[in-house]
């Protein structure tokens, strides 16, 4: 049964307070063009805008950040798409708070420093908008347990913006672990594999890779997610591998984790980067993020999972996938096309021992929802898989649906950054993940990457 064959009549009152479960799928149009604001608009929130500026049920109405260069480069997308420009908020860093006040916005997304992320998002909710945070880690394990609070004072949605769950290939996986493919799931890993050095670096003057200017004085991340690897360690950036693997072992839909625990290196890449590149005297700074954290979750259903942060050294980007099943395995290799992973079924495959290239198997399970909206996702970021994100985050909205990664996702991952630091203070020690649904995880239904998946 598709997500929308469930039909349920709702009002127009109360928009974010009537939000159904996705186990009583709404198929109502509810609102027909959905009014948001943007909280940050720099390079990631620039994406998100210019993919929504070509949807047709879609006014970005507001859009605060303090930043004025930034501020002008998302003004230049509303004359690329001829639209109507919108209301700023530009007036130093509290400014979004007038944003949250205006009347107009339905939902705001989020894509604002990490340091930012849990204030604006609860405060986003409590002001009665649906919100769309951006990925990262919490910076304390406090902060998970009041999304949940905020959310269940306030019932009002909030989606963890995980892109690479709608990744082609990863939906295509998706696909064949909800069909059985891959028997019972064992073994899972993923991580965040990308040179972010020129990053972390960028004076947003010199050629990009060139640059040793971070803080304040810097362009974009290296204003700010520089500093993150001067004064933490641990894993920082658990989402993006963590998502689609821990939604392909159901996490809080019959499953969850039950405890992590962490092992990093010493830490030498960026020192190592600013010796070689600076042209006069580098930055004399320390570091303390390991160049590899490595975290090891257990699941109450036996599975483990691996995640690797990896973005002070020199490489080509890749997230390392695997998933392994008694009856097959996937592992992926290069940067997430059909073509560049390796499967091994071994009954299929007449227990040849021999690894196949995925693009075969990869295609043919392509999921039904990537062959619908291909066309639309041309153009969207990181290979498309962009437009499926907003394109949830905008119907589940219009069609009073819940979100497929919701407020106990979000905690659920963005706790691995703090446990997993705490856990490297530890000596490895394991740190137990809380149980955000208190209880609910038993009762509460997959939905994501079924056959009929489709917003
Ligand atoms: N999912 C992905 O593929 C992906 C890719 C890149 C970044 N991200 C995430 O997106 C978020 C933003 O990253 P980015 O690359 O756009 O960084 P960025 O530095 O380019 O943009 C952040 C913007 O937030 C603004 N800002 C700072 N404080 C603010 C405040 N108080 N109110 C409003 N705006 C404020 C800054 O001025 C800046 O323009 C981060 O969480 C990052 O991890 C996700």
């Amino acid at each position: 049964m598709n997500r929308k064959d469930f039909i349920k009549q709702s009002s127009l009152v109360g928009l974010s307070a009537l939000i159904l479960p996705n186990s009583v799928f709404s198929g109502t149009l509810f609102k027909k063009e959905v009014h948001i604001g943007l909280i940050g608009v720099g390079l990631r929130g620039q994406s998100h805008l210019d993919t929504l500026l070509r949807r047709s049920d879609v006014r970005v109405v507001a859009m605060a950040d303090p930043n004025d260069r930034m501020v002008e480069m998302a003004l230049d997308l509303f004359d690329k798409h001829q639209k109507p420009k919108p209301k700023v908020y530009q007036d130093g860093e509290e400014d979004y708070q007038n944003l949250l006040a205006q009347k107009d916005i339905d939902a705001v997304i989020i894509a604002t420093p990490w340091e930012w992320h849990h204030r604006q998002a609860t405060q986003a909710m409590r002001a009665g908008k649906i919100t769309g945070l951006e990925v990262c880690g919490a910076m304390n394990l406090e902060e998970c347990w009041d999304y949940v609070k905020v959310y269940q004072e306030t019932k009002v949605p909030i989606f963890m913006m995980e892109n690479v769950c709608y990744r082609r290939d990863i939906m295509a996986v998706m696909h064949m672990v909800r069909k059985g493919k891959f028997g019972q799931l064992v073994h899972g890993e993923g991580g965040y594999q990308h040179d972010l050095r020129p990053v972390l670096f960028n004076d947003g003057e010199h050629p990009y890779g060139h640059g040793v200017k971070f803080g304040k004085e810097a362009f974009s991340e290296a204003q700010w997610r520089t500093l993150h690897h001067i004064k933490r360690n641990g894993e920082l950036y658990p989402t993006h591998g963590l998502g689609p693997v821990a939604t392909m072992m159901n996490v809080n839909r019959g499953n969850r984790i039950l405890y992590l625990t962490s092992m990093s290196n010493r830490p030498v890449g960026l020192r190592d980067y600013l010796d070689k590149t600076a042209t006069s005297t580098p930055p004399q700074v320390r570091f303390k993020q390991g160049d590899y954290v490595q975290t090891m979750l257990k699941c109450e259903n036996g599975e483990t999972i691996l995640l690797t942060l990896n973005t002070t050294l020199q490489r080509p980007y890749n997230l390392g996938f695997k998933l392994h099943g008694t009856d097959g395995i996937w592992q992926e290799f290069g940067s997430g096309g059909f073509a560049q992973g390796h499967l091994y079924f071994e009954r299929e495959m007449e227990y040849s021992d021999q690894w196949e290239n995925a693009e075969e198997y990869l295609s043919k399970y392509d999921h039904p929802y990537w062959k619908k909206e291909e066309q639309k996702a041309t153009g969207a970021g990181h290979g498309g898989m962009d437009y499926f994100l907003l394109n949830d985050f905008v119907e589940c909205i219009k069609t009073n649906t819940e979100f497929p990664f919701d407020v106990y996702d979000l905690a659920t991952w963005y706790a691995v950054t703090p446990l997993s630091e705490q856990s490297l203070k530890m000596g490895s020690a394991p740190q137990e993940m809380p149980d955000f649904t208190n209880g609910k995880y038993k009762e509460r239904k997959p939905v994501f990457g079924f056959e009929n998946y489709s917003m």
